[in-house]
């Protein structure tokens, strides 16, 4: 519609005027994503999300997302002004795991090395020893497992088991989970598999375990969409939220993509796999964050310092 278009010109006028860029979650608006391209940010998972805000000369990063992407850049980029289209967008798993509890039970085991999601609150980072993504998470948890480390994971379950499964390691869990993929059913993406066995299942790893059973490729956002252009399957079943689809249709144009059900009748659901808070991320809000500054995150100093030891350790890290 024209007035998007408006819109869009809008920001992309403001972006130049406040110096500022756009740092994207494939999970938000197709708008939004396209405009982060066109104008030099980046669309991303989280992990390159965070590496996208330091190494850009910006004074102001605009962080389409949800909060703990917002409160990571700042930690990261704590000279930059990081604004936000809404600070209102949290997540499940960061709802599910308060700093007070989350600090009792490291309290409890004071024996296991705390490694958490990013999906958290920098309050929750400032506890850990370890902040990990999922693009990550399974080669730092096999570091550790070689040293013989005993972790306490936390937030996600599912993702807290599927590291399990695929390294071995001893790990106690924090009972969260993202109510987005929590609702992917193994039976669903069975009978879509029976329509069309040639096709591949690809899974990020919030989901639960039946569901990564059946993935010939788990992994982060930005690892889906690169096994997507690998794999000689010309139909791919999706187990993410309908997000991806926008940059992952972009780089398999000829392919087919199939979202997987979040009912066990088979039926494709196309409101269920999309994050409300990612959706509360629009033209309007990006543009009425840059024109007031309004949205911007803080984080207090004492909090950063504490939070930034365990990502920078993530930054660093090489498998
Ligand atoms: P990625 O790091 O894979 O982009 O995941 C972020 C997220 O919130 C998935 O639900
Ligand atoms: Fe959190 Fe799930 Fe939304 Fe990702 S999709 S931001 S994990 S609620």
């Amino acid at each position: 519609p024209a007035e998007d278009e408006a819109r869009v010109d809008e920001i992309k006028r403001l972006l130049h005027d406040r110096n500022a860029v756009l740092v994207a979650h494939y999970y938000t608006d197709d708008a939004i994503q396209q405009l982060a391209e066109e104008t030099g940010g980046c669309v991303a998972d989280s992990l390159e999300m965070a590496r996208c805000g330091p190494r850009h000369e910006a004074s102001t990063l605009v962080v389409a997302g949800v909060r703990f992407m917002g409160e990571t850049a700042k930690i990261l980029s704590p000279e930059k002004r990081v604004l936000m289209p809404t600070l209102e967008a949290t997540c499940s798993l960061d709802v599910g795991c308060p700093a007070d509890e989350f600090s009792a039970f490291c309290d409890q085991h004071p024996d296991r090395t705390v490694v958490v999601y990013a999906n958290t609150s920098a309050a929750v980072k400032a506890r850990a020893d370890w902040v990990v993504t999922s693009s990550i998470a399974v080669d730092v948890i096999e570091h550790m497992q070689a040293r013989g480390e005993k972790i306490l994971w936390a937030p996600d379950k599912h993702l807290g088991s599927y590291i399990q499964r695929k390294t071995g390691a001893d790990m106690l869990l924090w009972d969260g989970a993202c109510i987005v993929h929590e609702e992917f059913k193994a039976k669903g993406i069975e009978d879509l598999k029976s329509l069309y066995p040639d096709a591949a299942v690809l899974v990020h790893p919030e989901s639960p375990a039946p569901v990564v059973e059946l993935a010939d490729v788990t992994g982060s956002t930005s690892q889906l969409i690169k096994a997507a252009k690998e794999l000689p399957q010309e139909r791919l079943i999706v187990a993410t939220d309908r997000g991806i689809f926008f940059k992952m249709q972009q780089a398999v144009p000829e392919k087919m993509l199939f979202e997987a059900p979040t009912a066990g009748n088979g039926a494709t659901c196309k409101s269920c796999a999309h994050c409300p808070w990612m959706a509360m991320n629009a033209l309007d809000n990006l543009a009425g964050a840059l024109r007031h500054g309004s949205g911007e995150v803080l984080v207090d100093a004492e909090l950063r310092a504490k939070a930034l030891k365990p990502l920078e350790r993530m930054l660093n890290f090489n498998s």
